[in-house]
């Protein structure tokens, strides 16, 4: 029997009823006090379907905050609000990780509590601008974090964790990816640190293993995946070694025993630049399971799943436009094309209201 997107598959103790994975996609429709909306439960319900759903980023402290309208787990509030989207997909028959988000210096102090520079290794300052509540404004020079408040980082994501927990999340997924602060540790463009974070790749690790380890204790490594870019370049990230940086942080994830390595395989997130990593390159040393993302379409990603390259693949864009890609998929039907013009913020327009196949 060949294995195809629609063969389910133990995710530790978990079933899923296929491979096809909705993948983290900021959508900026939070509501007051930074927690998801009624609309966000509708959102979520409606792409259930999905072996797994891993929610869009969410971040784990006020200071961790880089874009308007982006949803928080650090508060009683926001647990609450979740659980609303927990029991909606659970009611669906679906299973739901939520995604641990910290920007680091992908914000700007009119996102910051009381107006405070934003975070990083390093006092490096990314190129672009920030997205704020005041338009788009230059991003600035970051305050490099002092050895002595990495605990504090670690503590907000156990916090944040233990609030997924109680939210009713089957697990959560650690976002080590993408530009965002444990990916501007791992990487050395970003992280030119002389202490104990910094330097050698087990250095440059060192907060991704004790944040994924606090986050370990309160979940166990069984309901824990952690999601990494080794060679996107999105939010002036680099690297000098990522083959070695990766295979290193790869290696270690699976010796805390980690349960799935979700990894964006591009140097651009939607699949559009050639050049890509893969499991062979990345993950030849990780045991758990192998999450592929970029810009897969229904063929590659079978073709994936059939070789053993990857055992599930997450989709972005086209689970923004369609909320039943699975049945889609299964039935070889036409898609419905995503709007990028509502991607980011607004209404239930491009939010809610894309068609399936049973209402078109
Ligand atoms: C974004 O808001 O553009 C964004 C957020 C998280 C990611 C990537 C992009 O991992």
């Amino acid at each position: 029997m060949t294995t195809d997107l629609f063969t389910p598959i133990a995710l530790g103790s978990l079933t899923l009823a296929n491979r096809i994975v909705m993948a983290p996609l900021t959508r900026n429709r939070a509501g007051a006090g930074n927690a998801p909306s009624d609309l966000t439960v509708e959102y979520y319900r409606q792409r259930a379907s999905a072996g797994l759903i891993v929610t869009e980023a969410t971040q784990v402290s006020p200071q961790g905050v880089g874009y308007p309208g982006t949803p928080g787990i650090h508060d009683a509030e926001q647990a609450a609000a979740w659980r609303r989207v927990t029991d909606a997909v659970h009611k669906e028959g679906g299973h739901i990780f939520l995604q641990l988000w910290h920007v680091g210096r992908i914000s700007h102090p009119s996102l910051q509590p009381e107006g405070a520079l934003p975070v990083a290794p390093s006092a490096i300052k990314p190129d672009g601008e920030a997205v704020t509540y005041e338009g788009m404004q230059a991003y600035v020079t970051p305050r490099a974090l002092d050895t002595k408040e990495l605990p504090g980082i670690v503590a907000a994501y156990r916090n944040a964790a233990a609030k997924a927990l109680s939210a009713g999340f089957d697990g959560v997924e650690v976002h080590a990816a993408n530009g965002y602060l444990l990916d501007q540790f791992l990487r050395d463009g970003s992280n030119r640190r002389t202490d104990a974070y910094g330097g050698p790749v087990e250095n440059r690790f060192r907060l991704v293993r004790e944040v994924t380890q606090a986050v370990i204790d309160i979940w166990g490594a069984d309901r824990v995946g952690a999601r990494l870019s080794p060679i996107n370049g999105f939010n002036s990230m680099s690297d000098s070694d990522p083959e070695a940086t990766f295979r290193y942080a790869a290696r270690e994830l699976g010796r805390m025993g980690l349960v799935y390595l979700h990894v964006v395989e591009g140097a651009s997130m939607d699949g559009s630049d050639p050049r890509r990593v893969d499991r062979a390159s990345i993950a030849k040393d990780f045991d758990g399971l192998y999450i592929a993302n970029g810009g897969y379409d229904k063929a590659r990603a079978g073709a994936s799943v059939a070789k053993g390259e990857s055992d599930l693949v997450a989709f972005g864009k086209s689970y923004i436009a369609n909320p039943d890609l699975v049945e889609r998929f299964a039935q070889d039907a036409p898609l419905n094309t995503p709007d990028p013009a509502t991607f980011y913020g607004g209404d239930h327009r491009g939010y809610t209201d894309y068609p399936s196949l049973s209402a078109a």
